[in-house]
């Protein structure tokens, strides 16, 4: 028995792929760097959906434009409601507002994902929430109205190949989750709202906005060695390093690096991000050899977001808003298996007196 689940195969699935020695990632039968970048999140969600979900593959722009706009019908009034919430307490409250009867409940599950991404960093702050524009890509649109004014082609651009970036990742923790509700047949906004809670951890989804807490606390390269050497001493973990899964750097953190780096005037920052990096990897080596750390996602993820203005608070929202679309994809790949996925536990407790 193993406990933890490492490498335990719980489910088939034809979504994606993480090898973890050779730091590759295969989503719906394409390298992630053929996709990232390169083809639209809409797109993308199509590619995972062929087959699970009728006319997904049709016009996905359109589809998920249109489910946009039926979630922020459904959301805007509860926007007084998001004062006093973290932001991905908000997503939580206003997703799990959807009723699971919902018509073309895949489609809204991942616009309603994206409006409430938006609205509730802005309802953190108090302010009202932005209605979608149906012209708008899904990026695009998400950034737009999570700020509120309008975004450039390259940030839209910088947004999607993010999006791309996080949409589907093997069993990961959340996707876990959404199969274990998706296969009790409880739906698929259930099995959504139960993924966003799962990914909300610090070890998992959770991660780059205490990535960017990192970075501030260093400050300055020349403290970089000293800082992150007694963060490991008190035993504490360093954000945006080791995986479960991937024993090499992410591929996934490759790919975001190369967005960041496709933004302008950004270069302070990335040369900043890449010395800490590394400085991080040699003191990693030294405090915990043989233990094959290396970077994940989220370093890059708090990187890039930061650079498009997202407040810190948003990056676990907008990974959920990315991540929606796999959740929905694995719920529907699961629950037509028919089968509930229920495991067993060793019973390590007291045991009655008379069986003693
Ligand atoms: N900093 C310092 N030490 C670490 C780190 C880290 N980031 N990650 C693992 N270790 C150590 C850990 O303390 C243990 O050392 P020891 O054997 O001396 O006790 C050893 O490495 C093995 O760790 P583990 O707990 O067996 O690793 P895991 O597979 O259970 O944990 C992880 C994976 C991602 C939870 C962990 O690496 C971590 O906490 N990282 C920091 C948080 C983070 O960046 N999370 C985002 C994950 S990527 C996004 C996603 O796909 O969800």
């Amino acid at each position: 028995m193993t406990i933890g689940l490492d490498d335990v195969v719980a489910a088939e699935t034809s979504l994606s792929h993480v090898d973890g020695e050779a730091g590759r990632l295969i989503i719906a039968g394409h390298d992630l760097e053929e996709l990232a970048g390169r083809v639209s999140f809409e797109d993308v969600t199509a590619m995972l959906w062929d087959g699970l979900i009728p006319d997904a593959a049709s016009d996905p722009k359109a589809l998920l434009s249109a489910a946009r706009q039926r979630a922020y019908a459904h959301l805007a009034p509860l926007s007084p409601q998001l004062a006093g919430l973290t932001p991905v307490e908000g997503m939580r409250l206003l997703l799990a507002s959807l009723p699971d009867a919902e018509r073309d409940h895949a489609a809204l599950a991942v616009g309603a994902a994206g409006v409430a991404a938006a609205m509730a960093v802005r309802g953190a702050r108090g302010l009202a929430p932005v209605a979608p524009d149906s012209l708008l890509g899904h990026a695009a649109d998400i950034l737009r109205m999570m700020r509120g004014a309008p975004v450039s082609a390259e940030e839209a651009r910088g947004l999607d190949t993010y999006l791309v970036t996080v949409i589907d990742h093997g069993l990961n923790a959340s996707t876990f989750t959404a199969r274990v509700v998706a296969s009790t047949q409880a739906g698929i906004l259930s099995s959504v709202v139960a993924g966003l809670c799962a990914l909300k951890g610090p070890l998992h989804g959770g991660a780059p906005g205490p990535v960017l807490d990192m970075l501030d606390a260093i400050g300055s390269i020349d403290h970089a060695e000293a800082w992150l050497d007694d963060a490991i001493a008190r035993g504490e973990r360093l954000m945006g390093f080791g995986h479960r899964i991937y024993k090499v750097r992410d591929p996934r953190a490759d790919v975001l690096m190369a967005a960041v780096g496709r933004l302008k005037g950004k270069s302070n920052r990335i040369a900043f991000a890449e010395a800490v990096e590394a400085t991080a990897l040699k003191v990693l080596e030294r405090r915990k050899p043989g233990r094959r750390l290396d970077t994940n996602v989220e370093f890059y993820t708090a990187i890039l977001l930061d650079a498009l203005g997202v407040p810190r608070e948003g990056f676990t929202p907008l990974f959920a808003a990315g991540r929606s679309a796999g959740w929905v994809a694995h719920a529907i790949e699961q629950t037509r298996t028919g089968r509930i996925i229920r495991p067993q536990s060793r019973y390590v407790g007291a045991w009655p007196a008379e069986a003693a």
